[in-house]
């Protein structure tokens, strides 16, 4: 093959990942919200600004191949020197970086959770462990896990907190990407201007199961919104709770798991809502019939390194019996 030829090919084969993340689910050039809009159009606007910069080196680097070359004296060639070095080497990138700059710092300002006149931010917490995410709605008292529920229209801020290394919240259709860090608080704000089910994921390596740190984000009208929160308001049905799993379970998970009304552990993620949720192991496995059998059997196999232990001393009975009735709970 000849060297243009393979040339072409490479970077085709190369675009191909590279097209890859303009679309779907994870694309930060769908901004489904402000804080999204926001990066959107500052990505937009630097690669306008660096093409141009390319374009311009680009022609007087071609100018320079072809032109001529011209005897000049040695005062001359000094001058036409400094002028280079002022002119291309200081005044250039200073002038492009000022211009960067005088846009770059607004659309900062923008995104950052400032107080705000009329409705109040709905506050929400998110934790980052190895490897999933605890999600807490204080105002109502809801406590999830890898999945984010948000009404559609309304400003959120996200108080992101991390119980044990450095993670990072990124929802790229949303917002920016904001480390969690040990011992900090840091606030995101978000507003989703649509309804849909976008994905977010961690974004600084935490470890072995880092790639398998998903959060599953919902943006929902109002109505659906504040609907969804009062279901995990209401107490557990009393059959739920005397169900033989529900003693098993207390048992045998509930000293690291929560679920509302049977056991109170606060280690691993609570599962009061598990059968509701899309996805099982923060992104894992889809969350279908059989899904969470399959769980409790393979999770080392599936999320090796993951905290929970292996079941080995439950009977094939018991296991069935849990995933049937964790598959029951949700509102
Ligand atoms: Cu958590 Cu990467």
């Amino acid at each position: 093959m000849s060297v243009p030829r393979l040339v072409t090919l490479t970077t085709l084969v190369l675009a191909v990942p590279l097209l890859g993340s303009c679309a779907g689910d994870q694309s930060t050039l769908a901004p489904a919200g402000r804080a999204a809009r926001e990066v959107a159009w500052l990505w937009w606007a630097m690669l306008t600004f660096s093409s141009l910069v390319l374009a311009v080196v680009t022609v007087l680097w071609v100018y320079a191949m072809l032109r001529r070359p011209r005897e000049h004296g040695d005062e001359l060639r000094r001058r036409i020197e400094r002028r280079w070095l002022v002119g291309g080497g200081l005044l250039l990138p200073g002038l492009s970086i000022l211009a960067l700059l005088i846009f770059g710092i607004p659309v900062g300002q923008r995104m950052l959770p400032l107080p705000l006149v009329g409705e109040q931010p709905l506050r929400i917490e998110v934790t980052g462990h190895q490897w999933w995410w605890e999600v807490r709605y204080p105002d109502s008292g809801v406590v999830t896990a890898n999945q984010l529920h948000l009404p559609v229209g309304r400003p959120v801020d996200l108080t992101l907190r991390s119980a044990d290394v450095i993670h990072a919240f990124w929802v790229p259709r949303l917002g920016g990407k904001l480390d969690m860090i040990p011992g900090r608080s840091n606030v995101l704000r978000l507003q989703a201007d649509e309804a849909g089910v976008f994905r977010g994921q961690c974004s600084e390596f935490c470890g072995t199961q880092h790639a398998h740190m998903a959060i599953s984000v919902q943006a929902q009208p109002v109505e659906e919104f504040d609907a969804w929160i009062q279901a995990r308001q209401q107490p557990v049905a009393p059959a739920r709770l005397q169900a033989p799993a529900a003693a098993l379970f207390a048992e045998h998970c509930g000293v690291c798991h929560r679920v509302a009304g049977v056991s109170e552990g606060n280690r691993a993620p609570d599962l009061s809502d598990l059968g509701s949720r899309p996805r099982l192991g923060a992104g894992v496995l889809s969350n279908q019939p059989g899904a969470i059998a399959n769980w409790l059997r393979e999770h080392q196999r599936l999320k090796p390194g993951n905290g929970m232990p292996l079941h080995d001393h439950l009977s094939d009975d018991q296991l069935d019996a849990l995933a049937e009735w964790l598959e029951a709970l949700a509102p």
